[in-house]
């Protein structure tokens, strides 16, 4: 077998590597005998690089087994999650849990921390006062079985190998990767002991996904990965041009998930919420189709079912339930910085990049894999792309805590906002479906294909 230098030096220059060295590579990551300068090299490689789909498939399963998969065999019915590749104001994991575990499928949901300039789920659950993601997998399939849904962060038993490159690429640059968001996404999930999953694929220039054609080879990707692994595997594309919702930061983003269960909450987030619950109760079977879902998770918000279990679920991880009746107990920084409207006018868009990236700046994400973020600080997008607005009228909000900070940032905020003079209609949020048998018969079906009984 070749050297550990020798396989980051063939990736290098644009070799591939076997199922058996790419096993070995993650292995002696996780035995520590590979050092993170050189899986940082190693990733900064396949960034360039690629990785075709066998060796896509080797790091999934590498990073899988890096950990144990959680035994959910005592937990009765279908077991769904879904995954968002992440986007800037999307709590849709934090209302959508809860949500459909009231509708009787259970969602086990492992989450990981804010990337790049996008939030992370651990992070902003991490808000609520006392809440705990770091629970053992025993912890977590028991609370699945009592509560219908748990969600915690990357364990070192749930694909630790995923936790150590995650925070690695956060902050090299080796993010927008599809094999390594493919091996990332999938090894988390598919060591949750899930029967199936949707995948939230986002587009635009919030995501990491810029364009429909690289979203498309991601959501092809996950899906045949997932579904060589015997997962039921959807995904669906959504645009991520603008911040989804109002709220982006931690806890402002918990609030207003919080909302959501209580009937509330901007549309956007509602429609992405209930798209993608709609899609996991078929599969979850509880419904034949997305109109008898959509029905019966409205019913579940309307009677507060889904609230309950949601109250039920922060508990059973330690936190204060109280906040979802109340979810001003979640501390916001109180220092509020308006931005306004330069002109009369049509929001024509709202760049969600530069938003996240102003978060991240505020103290709500990271620069440095051990950067410690504050869960108060965050923004508000008051205006959304279509609204019209009157010059001085407010548009975004920052909460800070100096207001200095705030008032340097704001000129970022403010010139993320374009206006224009007439209204432009917003096109559908989630605008494609793509499932197994797309993959099948598309030209990217490679993996499927590859390992498909004829
Ligand atoms: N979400 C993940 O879990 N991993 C990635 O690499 C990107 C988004």
């Amino acid at each position: 077998m070749r050297t550990l230098v020798e396989l980051i030096a063939a990736k290098r220059d644009g070799h591939a590597l076997t199922e058996a060295e790419i096993h070995h590579f993650v292995g002696a990551f996780i035995a520590g005998t590979l050092t993170d300068y050189q899986m940082t090299a190693f990733l900064m490689a396949v960034f360039f690089r690629g990785l075709d789909d066998a060796e896509t498939v080797a790091l999934t399963e590498a990073m899988l087994h890096s950990g144990s998969v959680v035994d959910l065999s005592r937990v009765a019915g279908t077991k769904v999650d879904k995954h968002s590749t992440g986007g800037v104001g999307d709590k849709v994991s934090i209302c959508l849990a809860p949500l459909v575990a009231a509708c009787g499928v259970p969602v086990p949901m492992v989450v990981g921390r804010g990337l790049g300039h996008t939030g992370g789920t651990v992070d902003k659950l991490e808000a609520i006062p006392g809440f705990r993601t770091d629970l053992t997998t025993v912890e977590f399939a028991r609370i699945v079985g009592e509560v219908g849904t748990c969600i915690i962060g990357p364990n070192q038993e749930i694909a630790p190998a995923d936790r150590l490159m995650y925070a690695l690429r956060d902050v090299t640059g080796t993010v927008e990767s599809i094999p390594l968001i493919v091996a990332s996404i999938l090894s988390k999930k598919l060591a949750e002991g899930i029967d199936g999953l949707v995948l939230d694929v986002k587009v635009g220039g919030g995501a990491f996904m810029k364009n429909e054609t690289s979203a498309r080879e991601l959501a092809s990707k996950l899906v045949a990965v997932g579904t060589r692994a015997g997962k039921q595997v959807v995904a669906w594309l959504t645009r991520m041009d603008a911040p989804l919702g109002v709220a982006v930061g931690n806890a402002n983003e918990v609030r207003e998930a919080l909302g959501v269960l209580r009937g509330e909450g901007p549309a956007d987030l509602v429609e992405c919420t209930l798209t993608l619950g709609a899609e996991m109760l078929v599969l979850g079977r509880k419904a034949s189709d997305a109109a008898q879902a959509m029905a019966i998770l409205r019913k579940a918000l309307a009677d507060g079912s889904a609230a309950r279990v949601m109250e039920k679920m922060i508990e059973a991880q330690s936190g204060n339930a109280r906040v979802v009746e109340r979810p001003s107990l979640i501390d916001v920084a109180d220092c509020v910085v308006d931005v306004n409207a330069p002109r009369d006018g049509f929001i024509t868009s709202v760049d969600a990049h530069e938003i996240g990236l102003v978060a991240v700046a505020m103290g709500a994400g990271r620069t440095r894999a051990d950067g410690v973020i504050d869960p108060g600080v965050g923004l508000a997008i008051d205006a959304k792309p279509g609204r019209s607005v009157n010059q001085g009228q407010r548009v975004a909000r920052l909460f800070v805590r100096e207001r200095a900070v705030g008032e340097a940032l704001a000129q970022r905020v403010a010139g993320a906002f374009r206006y224009g003079d007439v209204a432009t209609p917003s096109p559908p949020l989630a605008f494609a479906r793509i499932t197994a048998e797309h993959v099948y018969r598309s030209c990217n079906a490679d993996v499927m294909m590859g390992h498909r009984t004829q």
